[in-house]
């Protein structure tokens, strides 16, 4: 379906489930890929990005057991992969594979699809280069995908993140593994902790202070893990339920650890109606006046690849909503800053952009249109939401990028809304 119509005036209820979370999905595959006893990894996300990473494993050397498209069993022992590996459109793929291939004794190939090979890969390349490794990039700056990494031996570092990025931080933190003395990353604001996390869950020595995490080398034990729901996915249900007439949805079991759930605190603070359980992970939404906000440089970081759906809540609330800091958006599966710019443009609201800071002017209904997606996922599922919400109908054009991490995407559309392909 390389392009949908979705009709305005839908209204979003029920309760609904997401694909488990994209982040966790990649760390438990690729942490379990290095144990040498077997791991069960249940409720994966369904999406394409996730699947190549399995697929990366598995060429690595990894037994990979599929049970089913979200339930594996991973039995780890990396030996090399015997031709290039394919990430399609992953940058987390592509990044942490880096970094966990950087001190194994082989040499890894690893590419992607047009985006990622426009994708800055230098981020990675000098952390990983400062601890010994040796991994050559593609292009004239020699910092881009396809990414060859040849294993070296490496030595423990402390590195200053010069941008907050989860995956570089994940880079540096799974080269650590192999590495010689403990490494430590500071970061310049808090973002996904999954990496720190699971490592610690899998025996390895993790210490972390404030925006600092140390990791020491070590062996990885089996272990296994429940994926829980992908907030980045719940947000735009919950969205969509607070911009919706009549609406009233509660998404279950997601995941609400540090610096993934920074998209509730800014609804709640443009007057939206969600709640969230701690216990059960649930989070509901109803109908909302919402009005604006000023979204900080700071927890940006908390809510990055919600922007493109806590654009379409701006585009509705009374006021000029802000998004402070906004320069890593342009290197995102898009170029999010321009994607969003022109979504807004077809759904009635001005914006304006005046250096990283994106003002966003809400016009209370929502008009329609059409909106190309650019391939990239979030943009195809926050404009077909948008759709729904709004006053009329919504065409998405490349609508098929939803499965890079939503396959389901549309038949939940249809479930919550009623809405028909
Ligand atoms: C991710 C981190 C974020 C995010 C991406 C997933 C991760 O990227 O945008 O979708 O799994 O670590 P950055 O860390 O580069 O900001």
């Amino acid at each position: 379906m390389s392009a949908i119509t979705v009709e305005g005036s839908q209204q979003f209820t029920g309760r609904l489930r997401v694909p488990g979370d994209k982040s966790i999905s990649h760390r438990a595959l690729m942490i379990a890929a290095l144990a040498h006893r077997p791991s069960a990894i249940r409720g994966l996300s369904d999406g394409e990005d996730v699947a190549h990473t399995r697929r990366a494993v598995e060429a690595l050397g990894a037994q990979v057991e599929v049970h089913s498209a979200e339930n594996v069993t991973v039995t780890g022992g990396l030996i090399g992969a015997s031709g290039p590996i394919y990430l399609g459109n992953s940058g987390t793929g592509i990044r942490l594979l880096a970094g966990l291939t950087a001190g194994l004794d082989f040499t890894t190939t690893l590419d992607g699809d047009t985006s990622i090979r426009r994708r800055p890969m230098d981020r990675i390349i000098e952390p990983l280069s400062a601890m010994g490794a040796s991994v050559r990039g593609s292009g004239d700056s020699g910092s881009l995908a396809p990414l060859i990494v040849e294993g070296r031996p490496l030595k423990g570092i402390e590195y200053t993140l010069p941008v907050a990025s989860a995956q570089v931080k994940s880079a540096v933190l799974l080269a650590a593994l192999q590495a010689e003395g403990p490494t430590t990353v500071h970061e310049p604001a808090l973002t996904r902790a999954h990496t720190e996390e699971m490592l610690a869950d899998a025996g390895v020595r993790v210490e972390q202070q404030g925006r600092s995490t140390t990791v020491w080398p070590g062996e990885v034990e089996a272990f296994d893990i429940d994926v829980p729901g992908d907030p980045s996915q719940a947000a735009f249900w919950l969205v969509g339920a607070c911009v919706a007439p009549e609406s009233d949805l509660t998404v279950e079991n997601v995941y609400l650890g540090p610096a993934r759930g920074g998209f509730v605190d800014v609804l709640g603070r443009m007057g939206a109606d969600i709640s969230v359980d701690s216990e059960s992970g649930d989070i509901r939404a109803r109908t909302s006046e919402l009005r604006a906000t000023r979204v900080t440089s700071h927890e940006l970081p908390g809510c990055i690849d919600e922007v493109p759906i806590l654009a379409v809540a701006a585009a509705v609330a009374d006021g000029v909503t802000v998004f402070e800091g906004i320069a890593e958006l342009r290197v995102k599966e898009s170029d999010r800053v321009a994607a969003i710019v022109e979504m807004l443009d077809v759904l009635g609201a001005k914006s304006e952009i005046d250096g990283e800071v994106l003002a966003v002017a809400g016009v209370g209904r929502l008009g329609g249109g059409t909106v190309d997606s650019h391939g990239d996922h979030r943009m195809a599922m926050a404009a077909a939401i948008a759709g729904a919400a709004g006053s009329s109908s919504m065409t998405v054009e490349g609508f098929k990028a939803v499965a890079t991490s939503y396959p389901g995407f549309a038949r939940d559309l249809s479930y919550s809304t009623g809405w028909t392909p």
